[in-house]
């Protein structure tokens, strides 16, 4: 009911960006993105090249530190962060204080908030020992606190980490192990995570990421930056599409509908129902992402004996959707989140540790932004401007 025109003009030089559509917030020279394209780079890499060699640890490494490590240089990184793996007891007693059906998300940034009272002899922001200790951390420690909200969620106790293990396979062990058990760990799986990871690290300012550099504007330590970026992460239009996608898929399943019957429903937009799992809104192509993903998915579920007839279903949606008019004017392909949920449930995690997954393969892209951020001579504290809308000046009433 308002004139936003009229609103700039009141206020002056303001632009009005509803979502920032079109405003940059920053320079940034860590992800490139070309969503007409289809391109998504790490530090000019391109993404296929990365998920074919590269691994999550050596990403992790590229995104935070700009270049590839050399080996001696992975190797260090890699047994830092095995040495800074365990939480402190006092820290694992959080996990008792939350009711036993807790989601793993609000877990897992409370967690995260909490490392701020553990180490708070070296939050400096702006001391570069303080920062890489405090990456070294939270590179470590984060894995280990999603795994400890997972037991948590089922009531099974939390096993020490072993670092003898990098850090999927510890992820993987103390998500999955028993106390009284040896862990058969499957290379299987954690080959097939450590990639999902790699697809997931860095995204430049998606809506977690932009959190993670306003909160860090203020000058705000690590640890509580990141804690903002998991819950804005939290949401159901960022990281929760994998786990409606499941939950769509198993829906035309069990309803025995027919994919082109479910597609007529999208395309009369009844009951507001869309193809979870399509559309995106930088890429109008196909998310490189998905196409990796796409290209394993078969070979994963085939291996870990997933359900194939959800595949089947996911598989002859895409192909309909990619032949139908409304989706090819509208430019909706399948994003990151199509096939990865199936993955997730396949590898034995249930649909609420799959947005914790995503946080997991996220963390080294938050660092690295945070950081870049703290380094940026340019940076100032996020502040934006609004149209106001309120009252006019009023007076209180007299008595
Ligand atoms: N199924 C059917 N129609 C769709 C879909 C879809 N998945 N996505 C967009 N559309 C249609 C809209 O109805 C609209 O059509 P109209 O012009 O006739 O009204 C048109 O395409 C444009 O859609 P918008 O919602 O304006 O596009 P926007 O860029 O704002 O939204 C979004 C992008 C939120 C991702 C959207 O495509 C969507 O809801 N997808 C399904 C949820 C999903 O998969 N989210 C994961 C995103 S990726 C990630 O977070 C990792």
């Amino acid at each position: 009911g308002y004139d936003v025109s009229k609103l700039l003009k009141q206020t002056g030089a303001v632009a009005y960006d509803p979502g920032f559509m079109n405003t940059a917030a920053t320079t940034s020279a860590i992800t490139y993105i070309d969503g007409d394209a289809g391109i998504l780079r790490y530090r000019g890499y391109p993404i296929e090249q990365l998920a074919q060699h590269s691994s999550f640890l050596e990403v992790s490494y590229l995104l935070i530190y700009g270049n590839l490590p050399t080996p001696t240089e992975l190797e260090a990184f890699d047994q830092k962060i095995r040495r800074h793996t365990l939480l402190h007891e006092e820290l694992k007693g959080f996990f008792g204080g939350f009711p036993r059906d807790a989601h793993p998300m609000p877990v897992l940034s409370s967690a995260v908030s909490a490392l701020s009272t553990f180490y708070q002899d070296s939050l400096d922001p702006f001391n570069p020992e303080h920062v890489e200790v405090s990456t070294i951390r939270l590179m470590a420690k984060l894995p280990v606190i999603a795994a400890y909200a997972h037991k948590k969620s089922i009531g099974q106790p939390m096993l020490y980490p072993d670092n003898s293990m990098n850090l999927v396979e510890n992820f993987m062990r103390l998500s999955f192990g028993l106390p009284a058990e040896q862990y058969e760990m499957d290379p299987v799986v954690t080959k097939a995570l450590d990639l999902l990871l790699i697809l997931h690290a860095d995204h430049e300012q998606n809506c977690s990421t932009s959190t993670v550099r306003l909160v860090g504007s203020s000058n705000a330590n690590l640890f509580a930056s990141v804690s903002a970026g998991i819950n804005a992460l939290f949401g159901p239009a960022h990281g929760g599409a994998n786990e409606a996608v499941l939950k769509m898929l198993r829906q035309i399943q069990a309803d025995g509908i027919k994919p082109e019957d479910y597609m007529e429903k999208v395309k009369n937009k009844e009951d507001g129902v869309r193809l979870m799992g399509f559309g995106h809104r930088v890429y109008k192509n196909y998310d490189p992402r998905a196409k990796i993903i796409k290209a394993t998915a078969h070979e994963i579920l085939g291996k870990l004996g997933g359900n194939d007839e959800l595949l089947d279903i996911a598989m002859r949606l895409e192909e309909k959707a990619l032949a139908d008019d409304y989706f090819i004017q509208r430019k909706l392909y399948p994003n990151v989140d199509f096939y990865t949920g199936l993955i997730y449930k396949a590898m034995g995690f249930p649909e609420k540790m799959f947005t914790v997954l995503f946080a997991i393969g996220r963390l080294p892209g938050w660092i690295a932004q945070w950081r870049e951020m703290i380094n940026d001579p340019q940076t100032k504290i996020g502040r934006p401007r609004q149209l106001y809308t309120g009252e006019p000046e009023r007076n209180y009433p007299a008595n």
